[in-house]
């Protein structure tokens, strides 16, 4: 199951919170099993002791950071036998001995109980229809050299869900190299990198020069790369102008509209099977993957996928509900077609923007695309550091 982080807004959200409403303590009871804070928001929150004592700062090593502690060396009876109010943090002597002092501010940020203040983040994605063609956000790629230019790219890839590079330059695996500054490159079967030309006997449609319908990329994996860049090293051939729809901006209508037919997708999965003489891989999956009632992950790939094996009462709505969003997928009010020039790039989130091809015409010029990903997690990461690196 895929989840997405939120890179700035969090920060931001966070510093808010504490800046500007001075959420601090204000006062505690006690109950048998855990602690209940008053905040001076007016909002209360409800602290397990044992999730307390295992979450104690010092139950972390100094310098891993990871969690030393041992939750089998107290008891389930754990309690409090004194509690502090200090002016930024709150202090407990546990009964058997320990002391841990909490930060008001990481109270405040990792409250379980209130349900509200976590659903209340707003997600930092924008979502975009056709009126997003002429906004792409592109940077010429000597640009790129700046780290702070670097960030500024992938925090637009990050929230838009599609970005390019223009004018890379015609080194041998400038792909590899570029990518790699934002991430570790992902094997798949094709290796770390593929390659897009028309072949006599391809082992998938993108060796073809036929059109290629909207779909992402490898759902047959067990873990689908996040990530996917194409270096359009030639596209002059008639044709091949590649489509792009915002796969949320279509599931946000299509569960506002049909929204049976979203929990279908949310609910029964079907299988993706990629076989070839030296490859064989299959993997369960649903269409849309639902995290607290949002979509985080589709996985769409008409070509890939087997008969379904779907209870029968169920078929005939599942094919409705199918058919609705790949139609919906095509509507001109979602659908971008451009041409992407010889020379640029074009990077993506695979399981948010769809992307297709239309058919080009062989003899007319040359068509030569290379292409690799990366996973989210490696992706994000990069992000949040070079967030932090930049901004403080
Ligand atoms: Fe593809």
């Amino acid at each position: 199951m895929s989840n997405r982080v939120e890179i700035e807004s969090d920060i931001l959200d966070f510093k808010e919170n504490i800046k500007t409403k001075n959420n601090k303590i204000i006062s505690f009871i006690q109950n048998e099993n855990c602690l209940i804070t008053f905040w001076a928001d007016g909002s209360e929150s409800y602290f397990d002791f044992l999730w307390l004592r295992d979450n104690c700062p010092s139950a972390f090593h100094v310098s891993t950071l990871e969690r030393s502690f041992r939750l089998l060396s107290i008891e389930d009876d754990l309690k409090p036998t004194k509690i502090i109010l200090h002016e930024a943090s709150l202090e407990i002597d546990w009964s058997n001995q320990d002391n841990s002092i909490f930060s008001y501010i990481w109270l405040w940020n990792n409250d379980y109980s209130n349900q509200k203040k976590t659903s209340s983040k707003k997600s930092n994605l924008k979502t975009w229809d056709n009126n997003h063609k002429d906004k792409i956000y592109k940077k010429k790629y000597t640009t790129l050299n700046s780290e702070k230019e670097l960030y500024k790219w992938m925090k637009r890839l990050h929230t838009e869900g599609i970005a390019l590079i223009e004018c890379m330059p015609d080194e041998a695996n400038i792909l590899e190299k570029t990518v790699s500054k934002v991430g570790h490159l992902r094997g798949t079967n094709y290796g770390l990198v593929f390659e897009v030309k028309s072949e006599h006997s391809p082992n998938n449609q993108a060796c073809t020069s036929e059109e290629l319908t909207f779909h992402t990329d490898h759902a047959h994996h067990e873990y689908t790369p996040g990530y996917q860049f194409i270096h359009f090293i030639k596209n002059e051939a008639i044709g091949g102008e590649s489509i792009f729809v915002d796969g949320f901006k279509v599931v946000e209508r299509l569960k506002k509209e049909h929204s049976e037919y979203y929990y279908l997708l949310c609910k029964h999965s079907i299988n993706f099977h990629f076989h070839d003489e030296e490859y064989d891989v299959m993997t369960q999956k649903t269409v849309f993957e639902e995290v607290d009632g949002k979509v985080v992950a589709i996985n769409f790939s008409p070509h890939l996928a087997t008969a379904f094996q779907i209870p029968h009462d169920i078929m005939r709505s599942y094919y409705l509900a199918y058919r609705c969003f790949m139609k919906m997928l095509y509507k001109p009010e979602f659908l971008i077609q451009l041409k992407i020039e010889s020379g640029d790039l074009a990077a993506f989130d695979n399981q948010r923007i769809l992307h297709g091809r239309r058919a080009y015409d062989i003899n007319t010029g040359n068509r030569y695309l290379r292409g690799c990903y990366i996973d989210r997690v490696d992706f994000e990461s990069k992000l949040k550091i070079n967030n932090h690196r930049l901004n403080n």
